[in-house]
Order: structure tokens, then sequence, then C-alpha cells
């Protein structure tokens, strides 16, 4: 069929969210230059505009790392070491694909796309998930500890003049 070639990649699905805001934001950004990857092979655009797409999404991809690791350091995430870790192994294998599409002059194999779709899936639906959860916890903790300290504020002035 003819539509075929002109869908996406893969469409954002609710069930990617992590349930803090920015950070779908981001990963839906991340879904569209990836299905604008995509698009750009299927319409056979000229070697240079799929790298050029190749390379907004690996800038976007280090820019949106980079907020997730700030926000993991500032709420002290227990799994920030074991993530940021394959964040890294991730930046690697693109670079990597960078210079190979550069050395051989060659396409993005749907072998490769499929890596970096699965990829992306996986890390949003697991690791980002997992400090989707703890961040909705320690920003709801963070209330509650406020709530209690005003409450407990408010309970020593009344013991003044108990
Ligand atoms: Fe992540």
């Amino acid at each position: 069929m003819e539509e075929t070639a002109q869908q996406a990649l893969f469409p954002w699905s609710a069930q990617l969210n992590v349930g803090v805001e920015e950070i779908d934001a981001q990963h839906q950004e991340l879904v569209n230059l990836l299905n604008a990857l995509h698009a750009s092979i299927s319409a056979h655009q000229p070697l240079d505009r799929t790298r050029a797409a190749l390379n907004d999404l690996a800038d976007y991809t280090r820019t949106h790392f980079v907020v997730e690791e700030s926000l993991m350091r500032v709420f002290g995430y227990p799994g920030f070491g074991h993530h940021k870790h394959i964040h890294e192994a991730l930046m690697l294998q693109i670079k990597q694909l960078q210079q190979t599409l550069d050395a051989e002059h060659t396409e993005i194999s749907p072998d490769q796309l499929d890596f970096l779709k699965v990829w992306l899936i996986q890390h949003i639906s697991e690791a980002d998930k997992r400090f989707g959860e703890y961040l909705v916890k320690v920003g709801t903790a963070q209330e509650w500890s406020a709530h209690v300290r005003e409450t407990m504020e408010r309970r020593t002035w009344w013991w003044k003049f108990w």
C-alpha cells in the first residue's frame, strides 16, 4: 500500500508517559525526530538530508539526557549512575553510527533504524518509568514534608500558650 511508506516509524502512545510533564514532552520530541529521520529515508532524500535528520536526533537526545541526569542529581535518584551509564552507551553507539555513515557514504539501514526505535521504546518503558515514579514520589514527599513542617510550627506556637 502507498500509505505504508508514509507511516510514522512509530506513533506516540500515552503508554509511554512517565508521569513527569517536561520529560514526557521531550520524549515526544525524540519520537518526532526519529519519525522525521525515518520519513527522510522513506522519501529517498539525499544522504546529507538524512544525515542532518540523524544529527538533529543525536543533538536533542544529548540535551534530553542532560536534563534527565540533572533531575536525577537534584532529587538524589539512587539509580543515577546506572541510568547515566545507559545514556552514555547509546550516545557512543549513535556516534559510531554517524562515523560509519560518513566513512561508507551509506544510508541508515532498516536494522539500524529499528535499533534506535526499540532502544527508545525500551528505555522509556523501563528505566525512564522507574525514574518517573521516583520523581513523582519524591515530589509528593516534599509537599508532604513541607505540610508537616508547617503544621509542626503551628503546633509549637500553640504549645507556647498551653
Ligand atoms: Fe533516560
